[in-house]
């Protein structure tokens, strides 16, 4: 098996964190106050702890960070597609895949993607940088902590990642110092070696048409507009959800599991590149799954049962997922501490006091939905794993832990591309 980790982690994270500076409260004074609170304990949180982890290239990462997010329109293949396009087009807005080809023409092809992108800049901090290049030294640095998985000693020993969980000393605001703590205790503790390998380079689903503004334009795309089909013309989303999607790489006829699916963006993407046979749309919650029902609604509308691609969602807890060795591909886009869904959503929202107790334990649940998701995949199948957090304990920490409890307990044995 093949478990894909994917550093779409941290262009997802970097959307995420925004989020919290646009709660919007009724009243104004209390807006003022949370923006304060939040974002300020937040970033100073960031900037000593992973400051430390990311090293050199915190700095960019932490601009990346406090800049509007990127959105990108994929468009709607069940709609009037070529003529969105060309009004996007119309509109200055540059075809991403053009782009990434184009690229891929005139360099090493064997580069991944996630590289190439950083590197035309579409999703890159749009400011010119305002630090020095970072040079050879550096950047070896980089490339370290970036290969590196990085595990506990003690097995499954769920209590020690809990203590340093970093949500809970954000949210106390008292002491956000002690972050080389963490580091310790991630750069001490080795003893489950996780294999990885080096992964092919993604390619980009011919039937997928993406389109944004071009590097430092933030202006909003225009609205979509309903056509002849009643659908909706195009999906807004950032482009970092488009990645965990193209790092599936789903080949025509393939089935997917989309574990935690809702809002249904992924599921979206996954749908429009026309490949897979069958999407499973999972969602724990029942108001989550309406969500993704909505996003069929809108975008395919009357045509679901003409669908080349059969869609089903289906309500189970990740935990409690049964059947085994069935999918080629499946997404584990789990819950994690800056879930923009969830602050955005009052509606089953995680930074609820009354769901503290779930927050402390995201590692625990994120590493239960990983082992399912694993469990589900067919052998030589190929799950991404992949959150809204920079956190090292809730990428790669998660990941060598639970892939030393799948191998274990279940004797399953994957590979980290
Ligand atoms: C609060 O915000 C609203 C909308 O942004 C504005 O119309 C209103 O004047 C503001 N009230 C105060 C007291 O600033
Ligand atoms: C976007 O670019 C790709 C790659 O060049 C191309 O195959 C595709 O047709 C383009 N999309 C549109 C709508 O022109
Ligand atoms: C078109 O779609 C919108 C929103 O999805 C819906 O409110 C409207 O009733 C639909 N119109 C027709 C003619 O089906």
């Amino acid at each position: 098996m093949l478990l894909l980790v994917h550093l779409t982690n941290m262009l997802l994270g970097l959307n995420s964190l925004l989020y919290h500076s646009t709660v919007v409260p009724k009243d104004n004074m209390s807006q003022i106050h949370l923006k304060r609170s939040g974002t300020t304990k937040a970033l100073e949180y960031f900037d000593s702890f992973y400051g430390s982890y990311f090293g050199a290239k915190w700095e960019k990462i932490r601009e990346g960070l406090l800049s509007e997010p990127k959105y990108c329109a994929v468009i709607n293949n069940f709609g009037d597609s070529v003529e969105n396009c060309a009004q996007l087009e119309l509109e200055g807005c540059i075809n991403i895949s053009d782009e990434l080809i184009n690229v891929d023409e005139n360099e090493d092809r064997n580069k991944d993607s996630t590289e190439v992108i950083e590197k035309k800049g579409i999703f890159a901090v749009d400011t010119e940088p305002r630090y020095q290049a970072i040079n050879d030294d550096d950047k070896e640095e980089m490339d370290m902590n970036f290969g590196r998985v990085i595990v506990p000693s003690k097995g499954q020993d769920f209590s020690i990642l809990m203590d340093y969980l970093p949500a809970t000393k954000i949210k106390g605001g008292e002491n956000s110092a002690e972050p080389l703590d963490e580091m310790k205790y991630f750069q001490s503790c080795y003893d489950y070696e996780v294999k990885v390998v080096k992964g092919k380079p993604i390619s980009f689903p011919a039937m997928l048409n993406v389109y944004t503004r071009e590097k430092g334009n933030d202006e909003e795309l225009p609205e979509p507009r309903h056509g002849v089909l009643n659908t909706s013309g195009y999906y807004c989303m950032d482009g970092a959800s488009i990645l965990p999607v193209l790092a599936l790489g789903i080949n025509p006829g393939q089935s997917v599991l989309d574990m935690c699916s809702a809002p249904g963006g992924k599921m979206y993407v996954m749908l429009q590149t026309m490949h897979p046979s069958l999407i499973i749309a999972n969602d724990a919650s029942k108001a989550r799954e309406r969500r993704i029902r909505n996003v069929l609604k809108s975008f395919v509308g009357n045509l679901e049962e003409s669908l080349s691609t059969k869609v089903i969602t289906s309500t189970i807890k990740a935990e409690h997922w049964t059947e085994l060795d069935a999918f080629d591909k499946v997404l584990a886009d789990v819950p994690c501490q800056t879930d923009r869904h969830s602050v955005i959503e009052n509606d089953n929202n995680i930074f609820k006091p009354s769901r503290s107790r779930e927050r402390i334990t995201l590692p625990e649940t994120q590493s239960g939905i990983l082992t399912s998701s694993v469990r589900a995949c067919k052998p030589g199948g190929t799950i991404v794993y992949s959150t809204c957090t920079l956190s090292p304990l809730q990428n790669d920490g998660v990941v060598h832990m639970t892939l030393k409890g799948l191998e274990e307990e279940h004797g399953i044995v994957c590979e980290v591309e």
